[in-house]
């Protein structure tokens, strides 16, 4: 298993180019087998949870091309099957959306029920909900959601609670639905309105994506496609941050600001110079960190996939900072490992509460899950010494090629497999 050594103390300086959206990124993937046609899929990022997700469509017949690191061509003419049966789809939670993709498509879908990061008990019963709106039998069998409708029929669907997942699947599956949607109360990330824009881009019907109602016309076909998916808004947040914690300077291009303000805000409040330019915000730390409040929320809310960065940043900061999870109850996990890098905080159910220390001190520790194993690194560069990084391969479902873009930015840290690449790691930076 491999591990991250980081040596500590450095603040990070310079340029970083940002990556097309995972989240985008799955939702699109899934999207594109609903048509016969060829899809040329670009800005796609080469991390595991994509990877994962193009090999389950593999093997029910889409043929899927890569004629370079970010760009996927795929032709789902030739679908043999709606039964997606991979041990190792189950460990990612997008696998869910080939429910939507496919019943529209075909009228029916058998996947296994969704993993991905340990967060919280993470419910389907919305998704549920809107297929059956929509027509659709649904059940659940031998660990898989099971999908069939003689006709889907469009419906009004009022969601209980603001999910990103079920706003998106019900949205694939209405757009070749007969009739009318109205899906309210649906999630407005970014990554919603990118797959809203891709499906209409493919001759789709939806407006609305972007607010809280989402009108979809169903449409009898959808054509292929050249789409380019949006920047990772988390991505960009994670390098945001690891400037804030290490003092650093840092310019992150290739972004959509303004995906990124709820971010921008925060780091404006805790002292923190951020600048916008038309694709790209530079963020600087020159002063002491200050003591804020935080609440995740969802979108245009403070992201909780943002949320372990921001609480690593603030546990350095002046003060006592608040940090609350109002989406998943349980991802305050990486505390602990926090805590063994000099950290104080008390976690008392869904709220974290800060005092800033002076510094953080290097320990051996393990990624608990994709954004916390991101936060840690950033620890890990704000600290003293040197840390070990166990369960990267988390890291990188979600990051492609985090510990080289940190070197680009002068960060320390080697990927390594072996007690050698560590002799190699101390004897260039110890
Ligand atoms: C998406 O997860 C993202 N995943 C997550 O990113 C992200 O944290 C989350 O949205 C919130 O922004 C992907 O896009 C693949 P939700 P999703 O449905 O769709 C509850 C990352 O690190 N809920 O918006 O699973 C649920 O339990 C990952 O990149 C129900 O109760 O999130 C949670 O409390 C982690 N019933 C809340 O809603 C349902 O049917 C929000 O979940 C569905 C959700």
């Amino acid at each position: 298993m491999d591990r991250y050594a980081i040596q500590g103390g450095e603040p990070l300086v310079g340029e970083v180019q940002i990556g097309g959206a995972k989240n985008a990124s799955l939702a699109i993937l899934a999207a594109a087998v609903m048509t016969d046609s060829k899809v040329n899929i670009e800005n796609v990022p080469d991390v595991t949870d994509v990877n994962v997700l193009l090999k389950a469509m593999e093997r029910i017949g889409v043929k899927v091309e890569r004629p370079d690191r970010h760009t996927v061509v795929m032709d789902s003419s030739n679908i043999d099957s709606c039964v997606i049966d991979d041990e190792y789809i189950k460990r990612i939670r997008a696998s869910y959306y080939l429910v939507g993709a496919l019943l529209g498509k075909t009228r029916q879908a058998e996947v296994p029920l969704p993993g991905g990061c340990n967060i919280g008990v993470r419910a389907i019963d919305q998704h549920i909900k809107g297929f059956k709106a929509l027509g659709a039998k649904v059940r659940i069998q031998h660990g898989c959601i099971i999908a069939d409708a003689d006709e889907l029929r469009g419906n009004h669907v009022f969601f209980d609670k603001v999910s990103v997942g079920a706003t998106i699947n019900i949205m694939m599956a209405a757009c070749l639905a007969v009739g009318k949607t109205i899906i309210e109360n649906a999630a407005k990330e970014p990554h919603v309105v990118d797959l809203a824009n891709f499906l209409n881009s493919m001759g789709a019907n939806i407006k609305g994506a972007g607010t809280d109602v989402i009108r979809i016309k169903g449409v009898e076909k959808l054509h292929g496609t050249t789409y380019a998916v949006i920047p990772d808004q988390i991505e960009a947040g994670t390098f945001m941050l690891a400037s804030a914690a290490t003092h650093g300077d840092v310019m992150v291009r290739g972004v959509i600001p303004k995906h990124l303000e709820s971010i921008t805000a925060k780091l404006c409040e805790i002292g923190c110079h951020v600048t916008e330019y038309d694709d790209a915000v530079r963020v600087s730390a020159p002063e002491p960190l200050t003591s804020t409040q935080v609440k995740t929320l969802p979108y245009p809310g403070f992201p909780t996939d943002m949320q372990p960065q921001i609480t690593v940043a603030l546990g350095l900061a002046q003060g006592t900072s608040i940090v609350t999870e109002g989406i998943f109850e349980n991802r305050f996990k990486y505390v602990e490992e926090l805590i063994r890098m000099g950290a104080s905080i008390k976690v008392e159910g869904n709220m974290a509460v800060i005092t800033g220390v002076q510094k953080y001190t290097g320990a051996s520790i393990s990624a608990p899950d994709l954004r916390a194993g991101a936060a840690l690194v950033i620890a890990a560069l704000a600290a003293e010494g040197e840390t070990i990084i166990e369960d990267t391969s988390f890291i990188e479902r979600g990051y492609e090629a985090f510990e080289v873009k940190l070197r680009e930015l002068g960060a320390r840290i080697e990927r390594i497999s072996s007690d050698k690449d560590l002799t190699k790691f101390h004897l260039r930076f110890a």
